[in-house]
């Protein structure tokens, strides 16, 4: 039988650990292919979590302590996810709330995708059949929202619409992998980081909608505005589509200072510096792209596939002069010429970015 381990973290959870942890073996019952154990990853609770833990052990066999320091939720969460691979070789591992906010009736559906072939299911409020609380303030509600596009936009992976959720189930195999990456973020923020890190090894993913329940015991102990700088700090430093962005806004740079340099001082004619200036642009933005914005699936096997690969680039960003060119001519000669960098600001913005993002995605650094 095949065992999954649901990670909780506890701080100061006295009002409701007894009962998450009764609802989960209830649960566990109802499922014969999977062996449930839990680990309750407790941070110095000075409120008798701990001691609840202790006592209830007596009761359920399959439920485990470990005892951590306070260093925020991401640590918590790796500490707990390095003991239970190393003590209880479980195939998948859970990540669970201990404030009844997750329901744990939704357990076998997870299972079930992860039946199905998923790597990592989660936890979605933010589709069909899944919610946020009524009762949540605005202000909780406009950040929940806030984060999740913020977080949608500055990856440009549109297909997964709950990023910082904290009910999942991952197989053992990716939360080895991430271990390295994930150590680095301490607090709420190492939720994002695990699933971009995810991402980028080409895991299987599974959204399952759940209905997010509000705490009625204990506090929270999340910091929204700590949590936003986080978040953002993150995709500024992560996401291949920002650096997918400053390589583009470099290489734009390179082009115009160099077709400045040979037009105005070397004098020499337009065409050759045209030339010049964009092929110069392009091989940067192409070996940037690389190394950097894409690095995590670098063009592989050598020379020639290289070779290949910047044929292909060139003819993506011959296809984006084009589009500027003939964008940029038709809105001139439709609304007039006035207004020209308008318009070339709005083409660059909403159709030569996506443009060249989507095939930069899928010609030329493919997910392997
Ligand atoms: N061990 C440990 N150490 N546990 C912690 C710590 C810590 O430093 N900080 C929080 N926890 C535990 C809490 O005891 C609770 O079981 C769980 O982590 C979530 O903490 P809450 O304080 O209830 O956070 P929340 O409800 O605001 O956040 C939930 O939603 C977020 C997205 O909106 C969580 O699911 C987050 O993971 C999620 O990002
Ligand atoms: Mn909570």
């Amino acid at each position: 039988m095949k065992k999954a381990v649901i990670i909780v973290p506890t701080y100061n959870e006295i009002g409701s650990i007894e009962e998450v942890i009764n609802q989960i073996f209830t649960v566990a019952k109802t499922i014969n292919n999977w062996e449930i154990h839990i680990l309750v990853v407790d941070s110095n609770s000075n409120d008798g979590t701990e001691e609840k833990i202790i006592e209830l052990r007596n009761k359920f066999s399959k439920l485990h302590l470990l005892k951590t320091k306070k260093e925020g939720l991401g640590r918590a969460y790796t500490q707990g996810f390095k003991e239970a691979l190393e003590k209880l070789n479980p195939f998948v591992l859970f990540e669970m709330d201990a404030d009844l906010s997750h329901p744990a009736e939704k357990i076998p559906e997870f299972l079930k995708e992860i039946e199905k072939g998923a790597d990592f299911v989660i936890g979605s409020r933010y589709i069909k059949g899944g919610s946020i609380p009524n009762n949540w303030g605005i202000h909780r509600k406009i950040f929940s929202i806030l984060g999740n596009l913020i977080v949608r936009m500055g990856f440009m992976k549109l297909q997964i619409n709950d990023w910082t959720g904290g009910f999942r189930a991952i197989k053992s195999w990716v939360v080895k992998i991430s271990l390295p990456h994930i150590k680095n973020y301490s607090g709420y923020v190492f939720q994002i980081a695990f699933l971009d890190y995810a991402l980028k090894n080409n895991i299987h993913f599974k959204e399952v909608p759940f209905h997010f329940k509000d705490r009625t015991k204990g506090l929270s102990k999340i910091n929204s505005l700590h949590y936003i700088t986080q978040i953002i700090l993150y995709i500024l430093t992560q996401s291949s589509f920002v650096r997918f962005f400053i390589v583009g806004l470099l290489g734009f740079s390179l082009d115009f200072g160099l077709s400045y340099v040979f037009i105005e001082k070397i004098k020499s004619s337009i065409w050759l510096a045209t030339i010049i200036s964009t092929e110069t642009a392009i091989i940067n933005n192409f070996f940037l792209n690389n190394f950097w914005s894409f690095a995590h699936k670098k063009i592989q096997g050598g020379g020639l596939s290289y070779f290949f690969q910047f044929i292909k680039f060139n003819f993506v960003s011959l296809g984006a002069i084009l589009i500027q060119t003939i964008g940029i001519t038709l809105a001139v000669n439709s609304f007039g010429k006035s207004n020209w960098y308008i318009y070339k600001i709005i083409i660059i913005l909403f159709i030569v970015i996506p443009y060249s993002y989507i095939l930069y995605n899928k010609l030329v650094w493919k997910e392997r």
